[in-house]
């Protein structure tokens, strides 16, 4: 079954006979840093753009791992079926043998991947795909929220609070302003526009929200990245989320209020069927180099 294989430390094993030290800093700090990779049919969906990501948050907490990642992956979805899986990668800084905030240089990174199921949301079809409900909340995190790491109490207590109002996610602000979901990336749209908070350390550079730039760009729909405020969340045409494994979602209700009449707007429909197209070349290897 998908997810009984998993990657520890250079070695393919089940997953019930995968050990990690208690001395492990992931464990005792976490101290680690990790990705959540789509594979569709055994192709990893921008997983260029992830790697990047992974050796922007490695090199932030000063882990010094260079790796072959994509073999290891591609192997580790092979070996659970190779049908549609998210592959979760973790590296922690390793075990010191003590409990210790300051660490040697020398220490070996422990390497941990395993495989989740997932739903082809391309496969889906636009009128499957379900507009979700969002509350809004204090961003309580730290300010390098660029790594993706694995210090994630924060977004665990808003999400969990979404779920307990109802809602599918927790957008946060800090500051009057609107940072991103508590594990995906915000859009606005006005009067034909896509907004998105702009890069900085206060939120992570989603490879979703990436590509939702591109395709607009090339479609020519203009877009702005820019500070958004609770005001304009609530005045906007459509809002959306992005991420790697719900790729563009339309939020349909934030707060307990409806955005855009409380049903899927057409720039979403638009930007879903170019996520499609996108999809589609991808699968059928019409899409070459740096684009995948
Ligand atoms: N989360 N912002 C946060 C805080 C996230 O946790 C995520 C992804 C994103 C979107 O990034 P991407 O488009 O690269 O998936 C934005 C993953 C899916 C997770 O933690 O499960």
């Amino acid at each position: 079954m998908a997810g009984d294989i998993v990657y520890l430390n250079g070695e393919f094993i089940p997953a019930s006979e995968a050990k990690v030290s208690v001395f492990d800093r992931g464990f005792l700090f976490g101290d680690s840093v990790y990705e959540v990779i789509p594979f569709y049919r055994g192709v990893g969906f921008r997983l260029d753009q992830h790697l990047k990501r992974l050796r922007h948050s490695l090199s932030a907490l000063r882990i010094p791992l260079e790796k072959e990642w994509q073999e290891m992956l591609e192997e580790l979805v092979q070996r659970n079926g190779g049908g549609n899986l998210s592959v979760y990668l973790q590296i922690t800084r390793g075990d010191a043998g003590r409990r210790t905030p300051v660490y040697d240089e020398w220490m070996q990174p422990t390497v941990f991947a395993c495989c989740n199921p997932i739903r082809n949301i391309y496969a889906a079809g636009a009128d499957n795909i379900a507009g979700i409900r969002v509350i809004v909340t204090a961003d309580l995190r730290w300010h390098r929220c660029d790594i993706k790491a694995n210090g994630l109490l924060p977004n665990i207590l808003v999400l969990q609070q979404a779920r307990e109002s109802g809602a599918d996610e927790a957008l946060m602000i800090r500051d009057g302003v609107l940072t991103e979901g508590g594990s995906s990336n915000l859009f606005i749209v006005k009067n034909g526009v896509i907004f998105t908070p702009k890069l900085s350390s206060e939120i992570l550079g989603g490879t979703t929200r990436e590509l939702v730039l591109e395709l607009a760009r090339e479609a020519g729909i203009p877009y702005q990245e820019t500070d958004l405020g609770y005001a304009q969340l609530l005045a906007a045409d459509e809002v959306w989320i992005s991420s790697s494994t719900r790729a563009v979602l339309p939020v349909l209700e934030v707060d307990g209020q409806h955005i855009g009449g409380g049903v899927k707007g057409p720039l979403w429909l638009r930007m879903y069927e170019l996520f499609r197209q996108f999809h589609h070349q991808l699968m059928t290897g019409e899409m070459t180099g740096e684009k995948q």
